[in-house]
């Protein structure tokens, strides 16, 4: 698997409008540029449509928005951690607050990452359920609560107390597992907080993928890096 180095701070592109078709791959370079400038870490996560074409096209590090427990073999159109990392991407995201999983599913999925070799993110919306989460031993846990996903108040700035705790109770059950946090994170002051609350990193989407300039709010959320 690919290092990646911390901070990290990781773009779901979602499926909106904005990313659709060639537009994934511009957004992508934008990312890649501002990483190449700032040199901190910036991962994408463009819509499964266009994974393998911006994997393909950009230096940064790619991820899967999903991944299925599912093997190779006959089964149709589900996304298997293989595929993925075919695809050139070197990692997924699992159980997104908008695309949620089983404990059972989460586990089995993450299994088949580690089999191929690719980097799993877990998304958690309590500190209880990251802590289940960490047993798992993901690549990383991002913890989002559910109503701030979309909205202009950070999490850093709603519910700080989540994001130590989540940090916390990771940590007590493995200190390889690196803890992200995201909703609402939209600006350099947001991932300062995000890193000083304890967290390796931030992921977040409308921030950038909505934003009127995109390169902008990209540098702004290096700025205190
Ligand atoms: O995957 C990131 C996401 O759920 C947070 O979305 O728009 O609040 O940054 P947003």
């Amino acid at each position: 698997m690919t290092e990646l180095s911390k901070p990290l701070i990781v773009i779901n592109f979602k499926v909106y409008r904005e990313v659709e078709g060639p537009k994934a791959l511009d957004i992508a370079k934008l990312c890649g540029s501002v990483s190449e400038d700032s040199g901190i870490t910036i991962a994408v996560c463009p819509p499964s449509a266009e994974l393998g074409f911006v994997s393909r096209n950009v230096s940064i590090p790619v991820f899967s928005q999903n991944a299925d427990p599912h093997a190779p073999g006959p089964s149709t159109g589900w996304m298997t951690p293989s595929m993925i990392k075919a695809s050139g991407a070197i990692g997924t995201l699992i159980n997104h607050a908008e695309h949620k999983r089983s404990m059972k599913e989460m586990a089995e999925t993450a299994e088949l990452c580690k089999g191929c070799g690719i980097a799993s993110i877990i998304c958690a919306d309590s500190v209880e359920l990251a802590a289940q989460i960490a047993q798992f031993r993901p690549d990383m846990i991002a913890v989002e609560p559910p109503e701030l996903i979309g909205g202009d108040i950070s999490v850093t700035d709603a519910d700080p107390d989540i994001v130590e705790r989540t940090v916390n109770a990771v940590k007590e059950v493995s200190r390889s597992v690196s803890v992200l946090c995201g909703a609402g994170v939209k600006t350099g002051k947001d991932v300062k907080k995000a890193l000083d609350l304890g967290a390796d990193g931030v992921l977040l989407a409308s921030g950038v993928v909505k934003a009127k300039d995109p390169r902008a709010a990209l540098q702004d959320l290096v700025r205190y890096i």
